[in-house]
């Protein structure tokens, strides 16, 4: 089984790095099926990583600490989740060797795109790949569980169907159809707090998850376009109520010719899907031009 990186292989020598990419994730279906006993909502939701990567940079320190390097400042902290995840790995086998982690991150912070996420993901697979750590996918999966919700379905990446809480995970041997060959995400000038929008999510919110499975029966039998009104995020309302940017981001994007437009995650990053890279590449330099950030992507396989 390989996982979803692009590592090479650890160089010899005094100072080995190992480089990772770390894909983002988009949520084509997110049904929240109601709020559980111990806080989390049980969920049906498919996801699938997208061409947008941060890329880490994993070197072995001289000392036993973990170092975060970021080019987001704000980011350059212990409380990184890249840097939780080493320091998971590192006390779940005792190591002692510290690691210095560089991240350039190019993913959104808080959009809704699974970023930090993925990094957690990645350090994990990245650590046991280059120190050749005795870890099952068991191991790591249990691991990632702990670290959050998302960051099971990075493990494998591509598509994929995520129940329980989103750690529950069924990889999906499906390609999109033609028609959603090309995706635009949109990332709306705010950040959006997940907890707070499951916490004003309100029992008409919740589904019997029928959209997510309709949308698994389309891609099974092959279909060529999902129906439409089976993208269904149930975290939509709440955000699209609570942040009128993303409302008004919505609107921009159908106006200039998106076919459809749909939150990904809890927010606010929206994306929409196209057969046509011209049309596609048409709607990213309008939105472009109304000052919105957005990135042209296509849908990554499992690696
Ligand atoms: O698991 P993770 O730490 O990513 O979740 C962040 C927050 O999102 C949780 O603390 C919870 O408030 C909310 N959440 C939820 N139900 C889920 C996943 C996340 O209520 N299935």
């Amino acid at each position: 089984m390989r996982y979803l990186s692009d590592a090479t292989q650890p160089t010899s020598g005094a100072e080995q790095t190992y480089f990772v990419r770390s894909y983002a994730k988009i949520n084509l279906t997110l049904d929240v099926l109601g709020k559980r006993s111990d806080g989390y909502h049980d969920l049906i939701t498919i996801m699938q990583t997208v061409d947008l990567y941060d890329t880490i940079c994993l070197t072995a320190s001289k000392d036993s600490s973990v170092r975060m390097i970021c080019t987001q400042s704000e980011l350059s902290n212990d409380n990184n989740l890249a840097a939780r995840a080493a320091q998971a790995i590192r006390q779940r086998l005792n190591l002692t060797q510290g690691v210095d982690i560089e991240l350039h991150k190019r993913i959104p912070v808080a959009a809704g795109l699974g970023g930090g996420s993925g990094n957690e993901a990645a350090v994990l697979l990245a650590m046991r790949d280059w120190w050749q750590l005795p870890l099952s996918i068991d191991d790591l999966q249990t691991m990632a569980a702990n670290l959050g919700s998302d960051v099971p379905f990075f493990l494998t990446g591509g598509l994929a169907l995520c129940e329980g809480r989103g750690e529950r995970i069924t990889p999906l041997a499906y390609r999109l159809p033609s028609s959603m060959r090309w995706i635009i995400l949109v990332k709306p000038a705010i950040s959006v707090s997940t907890p707070i929008v499951f916490r004003n999510l309100t029992a008409q919110d919740y589904s019997d998850g029928s959209a997510s499975r309709s949308v698994l029966a389309a891609l099974t039998e092959g279909h060529n376009q999902p129906p439409l009104e089976d993208f269904h995020n149930s975290l939509e309302r709440s955000v699209l109520q609570q942040y009128p940017q993303v409302a008004q981001a919505r609107e921009d994007m159908l106006h200039v010719g998106a076919p459809y437009v749909q939150l990904s995650g809890s927010g606010p990053t929206l994306f929409s899907t196209f057969s046509n890279l011209s049309q596609a590449a048409q709607v990213q330099q309008q939105l472009h031009a109304q000052g919105y950030e957005v990135y042209l992507t296509r849908a990554i396989p499992p690696v």
